[in-house]
């Protein structure tokens, strides 16, 4: 076994992140709040470059500041804001080790029939195609770089379909049919893919309708023990369910 840059090599090929986050170059999107904004600070903690991104600059920029990363804003479902994120963080730090899509939007739940498409179509560019600019802007640095990580952060709501969520599901399921042919895709290349399917945590996501059951959900900073756990495996899960725990 021997060591290709940050990446460790194994000899039948595969190549897998090594458990030292330190100094590796982490793009998060949707990183001012909820489970993006805690993926931050552990990755920080542990003393990797963080660049933290999402619309809204003054938010990202005080959760930088309180974090020690640093914040570029683009909106996901700009293709040319994406694309000049990426650039930005090669330039600033020379590469991207690990790229998180993690963005997302929801819309309330209701029947099929009386969905707002609009709305739908709006929820379909970020959860869909924010994914798809995200890791392919990530995928030409580190096809360069003979490796990387991109982490796209889908749902349990892709494992099933949930009634009263059609299009939301619709959105995820959409981004792991992408994901799983983007790992085909990068078989042998040293670019590894990871799926990250959360159940419900209380996040900021569900401010327009809070479920009634939410004080049952999951805290975002247990979901993220379980992606780091899972990094830090010297063969990472590259479909990682993540539930909460029965009582
Ligand atoms: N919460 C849950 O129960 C749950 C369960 C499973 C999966 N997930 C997934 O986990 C991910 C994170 O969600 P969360 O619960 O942490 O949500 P959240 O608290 O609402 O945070 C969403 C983040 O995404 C950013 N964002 C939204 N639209 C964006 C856009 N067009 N471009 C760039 N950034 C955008 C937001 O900032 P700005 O508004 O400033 O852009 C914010 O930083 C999402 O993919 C979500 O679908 C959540």
């Amino acid at each position: 076994m021997h060591k290709k840059s940050n990446f460790t090599v194994l000899p039948y090929g595969a190549i897998f992140f090594d458990m030292e986050l330190k100094d590796k170059v982490v793009v998060i999107t949707g990183a001012s709040k909820g489970l993006g904004r805690e993926l931050a600070q552990t990755f920080t903690k542990e003393g990797a470059k963080v660049v933290i991104s999402a619309r809204s600059e003054k938010e990202l920029q005080e959760v930088a500041e309180e974090l020690g990363a640093l914040a570029i804003a683009a909106d996901v479902t700009k293709e040319n804001d994406v694309e000049s994120l990426a650039r930005d963080v090669v330039r600033e730090y020379g590469r991207i080790d690990i790229w998180i899509n993690n963005a997302g939007a929801w819309i309330p739940h209701g029947p099929i029939e009386e969905l707002d498409m609009k709305r739908v179509h709006d929820m379909m560019e970020v959860n869909l195609f924010g994914t798809m600019y995200g890791s392919r802007v990530a995928l030409i640095q580190m096809r360069k770089q003979n490796g990387g990580m991109i982490i796209n952060i889908l749902s349990t709501s892709a494992l099933e379909g949930r009634s009263g969520s059609s299009g939301y599901c619709a959105s995820k399921y959409a981004a792991v049919g992408f994901t799983k042919s983007l790992r085909k895709e990068t078989k042998d290349s040293g670019i590894t893919v990871i799926s990250i399917y959360p159940g419900g945590m209380q996040t900021n996501l569900f401010d327009e309708e809070k479920p009634e059951d939410i004080d049952k959900y999951m805290q975002p900073s247990f979901v993220v023990e379980r992606i780091v756990q899972n990094l830090q495996q010297r063969e990472p899960k590259e479909e990682l369910i993540i539930r909460r725990p029965s009582k």
